[in-house]
């Protein structure tokens, strides 16, 4: 039985609590949140403790791995005191926004034998990851183009979270940055990208965008296209496609069911796509937290580590660079 401390009970740390207190061999007893409130809801549900004092946590003998899901400017102060304590670490994306930040972190963490997994969920998704899989068998011959497209629902999050997120290279494409390389099965190694603000002035206001189209090249010569935007007025667009000599294989978007309907309104008209995250990758979450679980109880490393989200974070960083100077960017990953 592997016993959680959950960091952080918001949104995303609520939800990856009550998919541990799902599994057979896992069990929240810890919850620590700076709101009271917080803690205790998410304790209440999955019957741990609640606790507004971090060091609580940490000491406490019934909790062998952590799970953060704080702000993304507590996570590197949350992962060194949880590696100073000795506890292996499940940890939300992204590490930090500051690059300086990460690599700090990463020198600090040297001192440390600790497993660290962070949390880019969406490879655990079971399309994106079957496409991975068939390039990755080289079912389409050499992967020539990959297109990534991922478009939040909106309207756009309340302006506190924008304010904190690091904007929507470090936030958002983050992820696509992660996909890139997780399909790829290489590091891209130039970046070009245009970005715009076409969805709300809330953006422009705090120096950021909400549309963006980023181009990279890999070593290999494969071209990967993301294209983001901050709002859709029909769900959580989410599609991977990936091309080839030998063909083409895509991840699709997922509504709540496949039933298609026919009449004087419209022909095949089907289920409104599933909202946002919380609910089209549920199933990816819990293969993460499932992942993460295996990893840990059989002594092995984990499969999603602290290196890729330095890496996806610098191509994050040369992607918002190229955007400044409207030329493309190398990438240094030493
Ligand atoms: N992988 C994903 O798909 C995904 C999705 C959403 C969020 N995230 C990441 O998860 C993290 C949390 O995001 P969220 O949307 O749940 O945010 P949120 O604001 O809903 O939740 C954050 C929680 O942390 C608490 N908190 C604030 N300061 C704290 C501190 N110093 N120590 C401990 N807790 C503190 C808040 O009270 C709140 O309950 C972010 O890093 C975000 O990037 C990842």
């Amino acid at each position: 039985m592997l016993r959680f401390g959950i960091i952080g009970t918001g949104r995303i740390g609520d939800m990856h609590a009550r998919l541990v207190a799902l599994q057979p061999d896992a069990s929240v007893t810890w919850c620590f949140d700076v709101y009271e409130e917080s803690a205790g809801a998410t304790a209440a549900a999955v019957g741990a403790r609640a606790t507004t004092d971090l060091d609580a946590l940490l000491g406490a003998e019934d909790v062998d791995a952590v799970l953060i899901a704080s702000p993304t400017n507590t996570h590197v102060e949350m992962i060194l005191r949880s590696a100073e304590a000795g506890k292996p670490i499940l940890c939300e994306k992204p590490i930090d926004v500051n690059i300086d930040k990460v690599e700090e972190c990463k020198e600090k963490l040297r001192a440390f034998d600790v497993p660290l997994q962070l949390g880019f969920n969406r490879r655990f998704d079971p399309s994106h990851a079957g496409v991975q899989q068939a390039v990755a068998r080289g079912d389409l011959g050499d992967l020539e183009l990959l297109i990534i497209t991922s478009r939040d629902p909106g309207p756009p999050p309340p302006r506190p979270i924008l304010e904190a997120c690091g904007g929507l290279f470090r936030d958002t494409t983050i992820h696509d940055m992660d996909m890139a390389r997780f399909v790829m099965g290489e590091d891209p190694v130039e970046v070009f990208t245009m970005a715009a603000n076409r969805v709300d002035p809330v953006f422009a206001e705090l120096n950021d965008v909400d549309t963006a189209m980023v181009v990279m090249r890999g070593a290999s010569g494969a071209l990967c296209h993301i294209n983001n935007s901050r709002r859709t007025n029909y769900g959580y667009d989410q599609r991977v496609e990936a091309f080839g000599a030998q063909g083409m294989v895509r991840s699709n978007n997922q509504r709540p069911s496949e039933v298609s309907r026919y009449g004087a309104g419209g022909t095949a008209t089907r289920d409104e796509l599933l909202y946002f995250f919380i609910e089209r990758y549920r199933a990816a979450y819990e293969a993460e937290i499932r992942d993460f679980i295996d990893q840990v109880t059989a002594g092995k490393p984990p499969n999603v580590t602290f290196e890729d989200g330095r890496r996806a974070l610098l191509l994050s960083e040369a992607a918002l660079k190229s955007y400044e100077i409207n030329k493309p960017v190398e990438v240094d990953y030493t």
